[in-house]
């Protein structure tokens, strides 16, 4: 087989991955744990030929500068992987807004690793993929999975992958992504990584994750929201810091990211279970047990008008698909 498919779900970090030790292996500065968001889809074809080039189109353009630079190297590493000597046509497309916080890079290189090494005839173990897939996009290596998933930091190639804590049908969380910008962000989460060391916050954050993941863990099995909600939130606040204080500084954050955190905070107060994070965009992701979503999303409207918002439940891990796109 010379062709293959894959599909693939963004993921949200619930305690994330900020900052690298190790930035040409990705080996992130600390582990992170994330759920996969079922109502966002990445698919992708990779057909191997005997062509000059790869070529590559991602919602029918083709990618330029640092994003052409980066899938390239990464269909580079493949191909030796596999050891082919040919190239690789791939198109890809997204189901939701790609660079606007939406970590379009994590589905789309675990689904670009998966359909690539799938279409060489490669039957490549899951833990096997997420450690190819990190060396794409970090975020990439937990979107090989499934529900609620964690990435261990590792200390070598080998030994840095994801693996599932809990499947999807665990526990019927809500992820309400809520679109306030569509901008593409300004500084990439790559060259965000490589900032963070330059912010003083940056090892305390990392210090502290160790007991963040530990009560993250912890409310996922318990499927205890609100530990989970003081948890995530707190370590988004904290990546938001570091950025902030990253020279040069990083500020994500547009009115509306602003005032919804405010909002989440009233609505607490009124005894609704609802928390928030924030990627490296400004758009805000609201977690909410599945019998809130629907009063939250009407409220998120009311406070900041019409914005399209993307409902995901848990979602599954990159799957093979019989539905080539070209
Ligand atoms: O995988 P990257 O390089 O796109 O970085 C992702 C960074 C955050 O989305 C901000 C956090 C995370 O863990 O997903």
């Amino acid at each position: 087989m010379r062709k293959a498919t894959a599909v693939a779900c963004p993921n949200i970090a619930l305690i994330k991955y900020w900052g690298n030790r190790d930035d040409a292996l990705r080996l992130p500065a600390n582990g992170s744990i994330s759920m996969t968001l079922g109502g966002l889809r990445t698919a992708t074809t990779v057909e191997w030929g005997g062509w000059p080039r790869h070529r590559v189109t991602v919602d029918g353009r083709v990618p330029e500068g640092a994003a052409r630079e980066r899938v390239g190297a990464h269909l580079e590493r493949l191909r030796r992987f596999a050891g082919l000597r040919s190239r690789a046509r791939v198109v890809s497309r997204n189901t939701f807004p790609a660079s606007s916080g939406l970590a379009s890079s994590a589905s789309g290189f675990a689904a670009l690793t998966a359909a690539a090494l799938w279409a060489a005839g490669k039957r490549p173990t899951r833990r096997a993929l997420s450690t190819l897939a990190r060396l794409g996009s970090g975020s990439a290596s937990r979107s090989v999975f499934g529900g609620f998933v964690e990435w261990l930091p590792g200390a070598a190639h080998g030994d840095s992958y994801a693996f599932p804590l809990a499947p999807p049908e665990w526990w019927d969380l809500v992820d309400l992504s809520v679109i306030v910008s569509q901008r593409e962000k300004a500084v990439s989460s790559e060259r965000g990584h490589r900032l963070a060391s330059t912010s003083e916050l940056h090892r305390a954050r990392v210090e502290g994750t160790r007991r963040s993941l530990a009560e993250v863990r912890g409310a996922i099995l318990r499927r205890d929201i609100r530990l989970l909600g003081k948890w995530a939130e707190h370590d988004a606040l904290a990546m938001h810091a570091v950025m902030l204080t990253s020279s040069p500084p990083l500020l994500y954050w547009e009115p509306e990211t602003v005032l919804l955190w405010r909002e989440v905070a009233r609505w607490r107060e009124e005894s609704i279970p609802v928390y928030m994070t924030l990627d490296a965009g400004p758009n805000p992701h609201l977690l909410v047990p599945r019998e809130w979503a629907e009063r939250v999303e009407e409220r998120v409207r009311l406070a900041v008008g019409e914005v399209e918002i993307f409902s995901s439940g848990p979602g599954p891990g990159v799957a093979p698909s019989p539905d080539h796109l070209f």
